[in-house]
């Protein structure tokens, strides 16, 4: 497999010192900032809306991958394409209305990403996949950061990796929750080429080092 790309979530990260945060992980190598949206109804937990987006965008050129664990996503993916953001991913389980909500964000300029909680089979996005650049593969049930991989969500990074190469199309295959480097060689075995780390990185005290330790070549 190719190099995965390395994408902090900003959640583990000093939210008193966000900007310089984003800075401090672009410097270590990151290649995406993932941002965690989350409004205390889809999941049990509030981090921050469209104007920490915006707020962190002139803090780096790297790309805003903007993970929406909130439902309804439809009346806010305006205001996060205005912020900057530069993949939009909502759930699968956000509502019935996937397939427009994917076409909205397109229109709006952004890159459409779909992601699937853990109890979610992935013949669930199977009519949907024309329609998506991201696919995000929850390894714990959204909410919180610091969680234990569940790799139960292994063979559904595999099933997906098949369903990707059938579309002949280029999507990026994301994994999200407990990945740190024991866990990272797992996931991107399986087929993933996007890894994403909150506490892995940001409760490390070199990020350069925490991040060079996801990379499959630096692991057992
Ligand atoms: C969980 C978030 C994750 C989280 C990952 O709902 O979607 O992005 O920040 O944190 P770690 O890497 O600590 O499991
Ligand atoms: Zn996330």
């Amino acid at each position: 497999a190719a190099r995965p790309l390395i994408a902090p979530s900003i959640l583990a990260a000093d939210f008193a010192r966000l900007g310089e945060e984003v800075q401090a992980v672009a410097n270590a190598g990151a290649d995406w900032i993932h941002l965690d949206v989350m409004d205390g109804h889809f999941v049990p937990n509030i981090s921050f809306g469209p104007q920490v987006v915006k707020a962190l965008r002139p803090h780096t050129q790297l790309p805003f991958d903007v993970h929406l664990m909130i439902e309804p996503a439809d009346p806010y993916l305006e205001a996060f394409a205005k912020a900057g953001a530069d993949n939009i991913l909502i759930h699968i389980e956000a509502g019935p209305h996937a397939h427009r909500s994917l076409q909205h964000i397109r229109a709006l300029g952004a890159k459409p990403g779909i992601v699937l909680c853990p109890a979610t089979p992935p013949e669930a996005i199977s009519e949907i996949l024309d329609l998506v650049d991201v696919i995000l593969v929850m390894s714990v049930n959204p909410g919180f950061g610091g969680q234990k991989f569940l790799h139960s969500q292994l063979p559904k990074i595999s099933r997906l990796r098949d369903m990707i190469t059938q579309t002949g199309r280029d999507i990026r295959l994301a994994v999200d929750g407990g990945i740190d480097a024991t866990t990272a060689p797992l996931a991107t075995k399986a087929g993933a080429d996007v890894l994403i780390a909150g506490s892995a990185i940001y409760a490390k005290p070199d990020y350069k080092a925490a991040i060079a330790a996801l990379r499959p070549e630096n692991t057992p």
